[in-house]
């Protein structure tokens, strides 16, 4: 088994808690171990101590992000919480035609490797065609926001796409590829992904009608929590919606919100 000292492992975390606000707890130190074992051996170093000390010494950018990587917890499928895109379907029938406002603009927070963003970006295109519509996925890892940019996915994270969307937006992988599905890149136009620390100053994103901030802030504490959803509430329109995982409570932290159903707010 991977091992790691108990100094290596509160410099990694501090480290990681620096750069991502998250706390790993000290019941992860076999976990953290094993997801650095590969970076050890890419370096060539005897041990995944060896390779946190090579790290601590050398502050390379570019190691600390790969390292960043592979703590962050990514799990995430299409249609995930599949009441929420009920919710925005009946939400968006309810719209009034040609409403006015510029294009609805949908922000995907905490997007990972982009499932969640191009389920959005499905029901758009379902009710307004190709146009009139964005959504812009964000995430701290730099690796996802590669894989979301290129919209390949094993099928078997489509298993709660509802059929139609499927065969109208997802194209079937063939050849290499056999097994995966490919967003149409019709709808891929529609939605683009950059890295985004939500604890930190936000880029020049806009301003959205929903926010998606999802199976994120289950990893922070209570003020962190508040922090990142306050941030995020200064994008959000004054009429706009803002959806958290059903396991995450904002109810509770102070903020100017009313739920007006399950895991789904506006400002107060
Ligand atoms: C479990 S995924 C959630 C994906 C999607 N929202 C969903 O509900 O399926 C959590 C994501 O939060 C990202 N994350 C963690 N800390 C973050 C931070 N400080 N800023 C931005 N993203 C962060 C991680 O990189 C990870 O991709």
């Amino acid at each position: 088994m991977t091992m790691l000292s108990k100094n290596s492992f509160q410099a990694v975390t501090t480290m990681f808690r620096q750069v991502s606000g998250i706390q790993l707890s000290d019941a992860k130190q076999a976990l953290v171990a094993g997801r650095l074992q590969k970076l050890a051996q890419a370096r060539g170093v005897r041990d995944v101590d060896a390779y946190v000390e090579l790290l601590m010494r050398e502050g390379d950018a570019q190691e600390l992000v790969k390292v960043v990587d592979k703590l962050t917890t990514n799990e995430t499928y299409f249609f995930r919480e599949p009441q929420h895109f009920e919710h925005l379907k009946r939400m968006l029938a309810e719209r009034r035609a040609g409403a006015a406002g510029g294009d609805f603009r949908v922000w995907s927070a905490a997007s990972s490797s982009g499932e969640e963003a191009y389920s959005i970006a499905m029901v758009l295109g379902e009710h307004f065609g190709l146009r009139g519509w964005q959504v812009i996925g964000t995430d701290l890892s730099t690796a996802m926001v590669d894989t979301a940019r290129r919209g390949l996915y094993p099928l078997e994270r489509a298993r709660l796409t509802p059929t139609p969307l499927l065969k109208r937006w997802c194209l079937k992988g063939h050849g290499d590829n056999t097994g995966k599905l490919m967003v149409a890149p019709e709808l891929r136009q529609l939605v683009r992904f950059e890295c985004a620390n939500l604890t930190r100053t936000l880029p020049e994103i806009g301003q959205f009608d929903l926010v998606f901030l999802r199976n994120v802030l289950i990893y922070f504490d209570n003020p962190g929590k508040a922090d990142i959803v306050k941030r995020v509430l200064t994008r959000l329109k004054p009429d706009g919606l803002l959806f958290t995982g059903h396991a995450e409570s904002i109810a509770n932290l102070g903020i100017p919100t009313v739920a007006v159903a399950p895991a789904v707010y506006r400002h107060a």
